[in-house]
């Protein structure tokens, strides 16, 4: 299969190219697609077979279940039941954006899209051309990552084509993602909120809205299908230095000194402001550390960067937990294998 690239100017959407795209999922076929944080693999919610398709592309196991995308909040009441009153006040404040939320599934929505379970991950994405993309196929579109199982998320149109070309049938390129980690995925099953993975909404900013939010995901447990312990991983051995300041810089440097006396091809991943500090390693800027929206949003391609080079060893700073530090300590967790 030949893998179809358009690029759409996400402030000039030209219908026809979208339209193209839509067709594509209309036959059945898969279609990678920018949303705000990383780019999805799509396909038509009750197309089973379409799904299956997603399943073995991404080599993603089959109870590992997929976030249904709408481009309307409406929408939600066709794919869930059973919906408690705090979902307006979720969807008013954070739809269209990175918020995804767990529901008792209607009764059409296909097994398979769901790993068998009665519940269904649903979310309405901010960015201009998923919307559009989403409202010409007709349809919901299930889609996960863009990315094989494991490896890290695409926040670009390049990532998608290095997992995935001659896979699929067509990448519409966006540009980068702006947020680039994934989103929030809030399970609203149980008495309790609870978050299953941190994303895009801060935990801060989800309990001006609900105060009963529990950060389970800091359990080290597997949550639910999916919330693989080893995820978002390099190929290369990743090394996460947790402490801060100086004590950080010198756990890194040590940890650099010794790998790389022990042969290992070493990358640091470090914060702006100590950019300096581990010449002559090779060393690839996160983003300064009281800047984490440019930190999530340089995070999975630096890893991506590292791999491209051959590095066998990275060894990554980590940041301050708050805000979307939290998911990105997450993935840096999940990417060491944690
Ligand atoms: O930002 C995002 O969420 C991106 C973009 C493309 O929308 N999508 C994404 O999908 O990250 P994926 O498949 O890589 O991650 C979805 C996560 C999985 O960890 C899965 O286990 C969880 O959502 N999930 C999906 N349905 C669920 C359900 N019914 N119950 C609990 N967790 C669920
Ligand atoms: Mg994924």
């Amino acid at each position: 299969m030949r893998t179809e690239i358009i690029t759409v100017n996400p402030d000039n959407i030209n219908p026809v190219y979208i339209k193209t795209a839509a067709e594509k999922i209309k036959g059945g076929g898969l279609v990678a697609f920018p949303t705000e944080t990383v780019y999805g693999l799509g396909a038509d919610a009750f197309n089973t077979q379409a799904i299956a398709k997603i399943f073995e592309t991404k080599k993603r196991p089959l109870e590992d279940p997929l976030i249904v995308h709408i481009a309307q909040k409406e929408k939600l009441h066709t794919l869930a039941i059973n919906i408690p009153d705090i979902v307006a006040r979720l969807t008013d404040t954070f739809w269209p954006g990175p918020l995804t939320l767990v529901l008792k599934k209607a009764e059409n929505i296909p097994d398979i899209l769901t790993a068998g379970l009665d519940t269904v991950a649903i979310r309405m994405p901010a960015n201009k051309i998923a919307l559009s993309f989403i409202e010409f196929c007709q349809t919901p579109i299930a889609a996960p990552s863009a990315n094989l199982f494991g490896s890290p998320s695409p926040t670009c149109a390049q990532h998608v084509l290095d997992d995935l070309t001659g896979r699929i049938d067509l990448i519409i390129d966006g540009g980068k993602t702006e947020i680039g980690v994934e989103s929030t995925v809030l399970d609203l099953t149980h008495n309790e909120p609870s978050i299953l993975r941190p994303g895009g909404v801060s935990i801060e900013r989800l309990n001006e809205v609900i105060k009963t939010v529990i950060n389970s995901s800091s359990k080290n447990k597997v949550l639910s299908p999916g919330m693989y312990p080893r995820h978002y991983s390099p190929r290369a051995r990743l090394i996460l230095v947790e402490l801060e300041g100086r004590e950080q810089v010198e756990k890194v440097k040590n940890l650099a000194l010794e790998f790389s006396h022990k042969g290992q091809h070493i990358g640091i991943m470090a914060k702006d402001e100590n950019k300096n500090r581990y010449r002559p390693f090779n060393v690839k800027l996160l983003g300064p550390g009281d800047n984490l929206a440019t930190c999530a949003a340089n995070l999975f391609s630096i890893l991506r960067e590292f791999d491209r080079l051959g590095v066998s060893v990275i060894i990554a700073e980590g940041v301050k937990k708050e805000g979307l530090g939290l998911a990105i300590m997450d993935r840096l967790r999940k990417a060491a294998g944690e």
